[in-house]
């Protein structure tokens, strides 16, 4: 046993001193790979001996599902905001303020000030033990679990003159490329995109499954370090010494001795940070020394040693040409703007979002109008405002489409939603194309085909649906302009080879509004054979982690419609996949058959949703509230007090996660 825990324990120091050598000194000494590997079997003994279990190990990068809200966490140090400047003379005042107030020399620090969401990193002997968001100032969330994913967070610092209690402050942020992915998929999932990386890293961090939180990229700088024993009593020095252990400091800081040099940097940031992977907003300014910063102190709101500096959102005017209409895969119609092409931000803008009917009315667009545009961080550039003096020719206003531009049906508004959808699913191309073009993309069947060859196949009358991909022939495809044999061949064997994709991701591809991949997951879990899921109601789905009734009803209105169900037979006929994996079903036993088990609290050993599946597995049933008819209840840390009030006015057993686990372990 001993030996066991000297294996994993070296395997986290070797994991620990690789993260460095890649994070920090950007000198990784093997290849990814391998760290894979290294990881991978440490994963491994890591679930075979849940007692060596350590919250600090590197394997936490991949995240757990296990469910908890977010505790309160008063800060030690209060997190303040800073005073915003947005010009050259505003940042003279402060210089000039401070010069007058310190009567002495002193040093600016000019820093990017980098656009996403504040974090508190506290470091113990060394050891990250909590990471809290900023909250009020006051009191934040403790999300040390999904802070704990976050590659270059280290989880342990090393180096020289680390002081045993350490405030690390920084911002957590989410790069452009990564942004742009997530709200692709989204996109593509039709769920409500981010507005800019900002609003997506701080929802992230939110998020209870810190393994969607790890699947995200998120990253970290580190501006500022508090503590009672900082090392130097400059900033400049304890940022460069910070950098040393391994933390993600910037390398655009830079010390300022003169006005000009302050500007230079403004200057300077304002052109480059075009060409940054991260959102900056501005520049902070920050008087070095420490005991200068005492010296200066704070306002009400403010330290009086640093100022923003805020850059001007980059904006463009250019005409209105005229406004089109999107369907997607679900039905909803999107107004889209066709402009003149316009440069910003580095980029040519030929098209803006419009959001919905209320953003046209605010704006009284008329099509000619001469248009301002911004891109403040956001992916698709918005239309901000019009310019009226520019308006000498009328066009005409724009409304909103009250039919469907693809297949003229009345579109229809649900009260208390923005969107306007086409009701015509099964008979407007644009929703048969696209809920195609879902069903084969990478996270769902994998189908290696593209929009293009999609809309060729249903012009051409060869797929009326997804199912029909898995009666295509040969013959056909081959004989398709420039198509030929081998194209042929590599689709129908793309298509083969989708009929072994798991169920999960067979759900997934069925494109049910609102099941993503996540939730298609957790419903493959729940109900691990497709007719459990068919005969599923409304209270059943809602009793599964994270679903709500909003996609309970989604989904049993899903299969209640005649025509789905003949399309998930044909699919299951065609050979797809639609029974949680062989390896799951293998270990399939009655040992809790005809039990009723509630499950409450937080675990250690497995997430609930690995709980609600073993219990599935062992043929049991879970249920979300006590009752009568509930056989025990499989407790974890913290479990409700008028759960437990219930369970023992009911007479329910109570039940630890290692008692269970031995239950359903027992020959
Ligand atoms: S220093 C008391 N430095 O901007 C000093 N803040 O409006 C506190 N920020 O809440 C902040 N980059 O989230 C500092 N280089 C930087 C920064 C930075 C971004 C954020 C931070 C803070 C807000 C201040």
């Amino acid at each position: 046993m001993d030996q066991i825990r000297q294996q994993i324990e070296a395997l986290r120091q070797q994991l620990h001193t690789h993260n460095h050598n890649y994070y920090v000194l950007s000198q990784p000494v093997i290849s990814d790979r391998e760290f894979d590997q290294m990881m991978a079997e440490l994963i491994r003994l890591e679930r075979q001996y849940p007692e060596y279990a350590d919250p600090n190990s590197p394997s936490v990068r991949v995240g757990s599902d296990i469910n908890k809200s977010f505790t309160q966490v008063t800060h030690r140090y209060p997190m303040l905001s800073l005073q915003n400047t947005y010009s050259e003379g505003e940042v003279a005042d402060f210089f000039n303020r401070v010069k007058r107030s310190l009567n002495e020399d002193f040093v600016i620090v000019c820093e990017l000030k980098y656009d996403g969401t504040s974090i508190s990193l506290i470091y113990e002997e060394g050891r990250l033990s909590r990471a809290v968001t900023r909250g009020d100032g006051q009191k934040g969330d403790d999300v040390t679990a999904n802070v704990r994913t976050i590659r270059n967070v280290p989880l342990l610092l090393r180096g020289e003159q680390i002081p045993s209690y350490l405030e690390v402050r920084g911002e957590i942020l989410l790069p452009w490329s990564s942004f742009d992915e997530l709200n692709r998929e989204r996109a593509a999932q039709e769920e409500p995109l981010f507005a800019n990386p900002r609003n997506a890293a701080s929802g992230t961090l939110k998020l209870q499954d810190s393994r969607v939180v790890a699947s995200r990229r998120l990253e970290s700088f580190v501006y500022y370090l508090l503590g009672e024993s900082l090392p130097a009593d400059s900033h400049y020095e304890n940022m460069c010494l910070a950098r040393e252990w391994g933390l993600n400091v910037s390398a655009a800081m830079r010390r300022c001795n003169t006005l000009e040099e302050v500007f230079d940097y403004l200057r300077y940031w304002d052109r480059e940070r075009r060409n940054l992977p991260v959102t900056t907003d501005g520049v902070v300014l920050k008087v070095d020394s420490l005991s200068q910063q005492r010296n200066l102190g704070y306002t009400s709101k403010f330290p009086r040693w640093a100022i923003a500096f805020k850059f001007n959102p980059e904006r463009a005017l250019t005409r209105l040409d005229s406004v089109s209409w999107q369907v997607g895969r679900t039905g909803a119609v999107t107004p889209v703007a066709n402009l003149e092409p316009v440069l910003l931000s580095g980029t040519t803008v030929r098209r803006a979002s419009l959001y919905n009917e209320d953003a046209i009315e605010a704006l009284d667009l008329h099509v000619g109008d001469m248009v301002y545009v911004e891109k403040g961080g956001e992916i698709i550039p918005k239309i901000t405002g019009v310019d009226r003096e520019a308006r000498f020719l009328l066009g005409d206003k724009v409304t909103f489409t009250r039919s469907c531009p693809d297949c003229a049906t009345p579109l229809v508004r649900n009260e208390d939603e923005a969107v306007h959808y086409c009701p015509n699913s099964e008979g407007c191309p644009p929703q048969i194309k696209g809920r195609i073009e879902h069903f084969v993309t990478r996270k769902a069947m994998d189908i290696t085909i593209g929009p293009e060859s999609i809309t060729l196949l249903y012009d051409k009358g060869l797929i009326h649906d997804a199912a029909d991909l898995y009666t295509l022939r040969f013959e056909d495809l081959a004989a398709l302009e420039r198509w030929g044999e081998t194209s042929a061949r590599n689709l129908l064997e793309s298509i083969e080879q989708s009929k072994a994709v798991p169920y999960e991701r067979v759900l997934h591809a069925l494109g049910i509004r609102y099941v993503g991949e996540t939730v298609a997951r957790r419903l493959a879990h729940a109900f691990p054979q497709i007719d459990l899921l068919l005969e599923a109601s409304e209270e059943e789905l809602t009793a599964v982690e994270e679903i709500g009734s909003r996609i309970a009803q989604s989904v049993t209105a899903y299969f209640a419609n005649p025509g789905h169900q003949v399309f998930v037979n044909r699919l299951r006929n065609a050979g797809l996949q639609f029974t949680l994996n062989e390896e799951m079903l293998a270990g399939r036993t009655e040992k809790l058959k005809g039990l009723t088990i509630v499950i409450s609290g937080t675990f250690s050993l497995h997430s609930r949703d690995e709980y609600k599946a073993m219990i599935l597995q062992h043929g049991g049933k879970n249920s979300g509230s006590v009752s009568k008819k509930s056989d025990f209840i499989l407790a974890g840390e913290n479990m409700g007090p008028a759960k437990l009030e219930k369970a023992e006015k009911l007479g329910v057993k109570i039940m630890d996660e290692k008692a269970f686990l031995a239950m359903i372990a027992e020959e």
